[in-house]
């Protein structure tokens, strides 16, 4: 089993350096490519019906055409959401930085490699996850998300949960958990609960967000703690529902 320590040094899980190649601004066909179709987890080798396909497309479109709050002028593009269609656990930050807004893909920055590596702590490859963001579009200078920006946003992401249906959620940070748990409860008591998400009651965990773990390294131990704890939640759930 991996140990708490294995945050300490963030792997590739590219084997190219982070920053090596940067992506030009995508169109919807572009970040749609970076999806995978098929699932190594939930229903191996099993593609996505045509009609959720469909939906995926037709969101993805919405999200990066989007101008429904001022960010859309100042951003380099919306950033969707990457990973595996079919994931069982769906990871959710704040807003894409300044990296982010760049590449079009959430978490590629430094706090993404260490996300990349408290990941892979729980045997989790980031390919194997969907990562999403509360806010699609970059703050200026990553500012907080505004209210205005958070509601314009957040039913591309209620859009994105009904099609992935998780089976756990995983709310890295502050602004990600209060603003999908409607609450200001400062996260240290957030921690260490199951919250339940939305109308399909989804399992929702809370822990912190990478950015502050890399200035406050003291609290990783308290984070392997919340990924430990997810861990074993997700195992459980996943032996009931056998
Ligand atoms: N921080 C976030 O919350 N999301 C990203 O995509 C990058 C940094």
């Amino acid at each position: 089993m991996r140990r708490a320590a294995s945050l300490e040094a963030p792997p590739s899980t590219t084997g190219q350096p982070p920053l090596a190649s940067p992506h030009r601004a995508a169109g919807a066909a572009e970040a749609l490519a970076r999806i995978p179709v098929i699932t190594p987890g939930r229903a191996a080798g099993t593609p996505v019906p045509p009609e959720t396909d469909a939906q995926w497309q037709a969101l993805t479109a919405d999200v990066l055409s989007c101008t429904k709050c001022g960010l859309h002028s100042t951003r380099t593009q919306g950033v969707f959401g990457v990973g595996n269609r079919r994931a069982e656990w769906l990871i959710i930050g704040e807003a894409p930085g300044a990296e982010e807004d760049r590449r079009g893909e959430p978490f590629v920055g430094r706090a993404g490699q260490l996300l990349n590596a408290m990941l892979a702590a729980i045997g989790l490859p980031r390919e194997q996850v969907f990562i999403a963001n509360v806010l699609k579009s970059r703050p200026p200078g990553n500012r907080d998300p505004k209210p205005d920006e958070v509601a314009a946003c957040l039913p591309y992401l209620m859009r994105q949960i009904a099609l992935l249906q998780p089976r756990l959620m995983l709310a890295v940070g502050r602004i990600a958990a209060q603003n999908l748990l409607a609450t200001d409860t400062p996260l240290g008591r957030l921690r260490g609960q199951v919250h339940s998400f939305g109308e399909l009651n989804t399992p929702l965990i809370v822990t912190y967000h990478p950015a502050y773990l890399l200035r406050t390294p003291a609290d990783k131990r308290k984070a392997w703690e919340d990924l430990k704890f997810a861990r074993s939640t997700f195992q459980r759930l996943a032996s009931q529902e056998e």
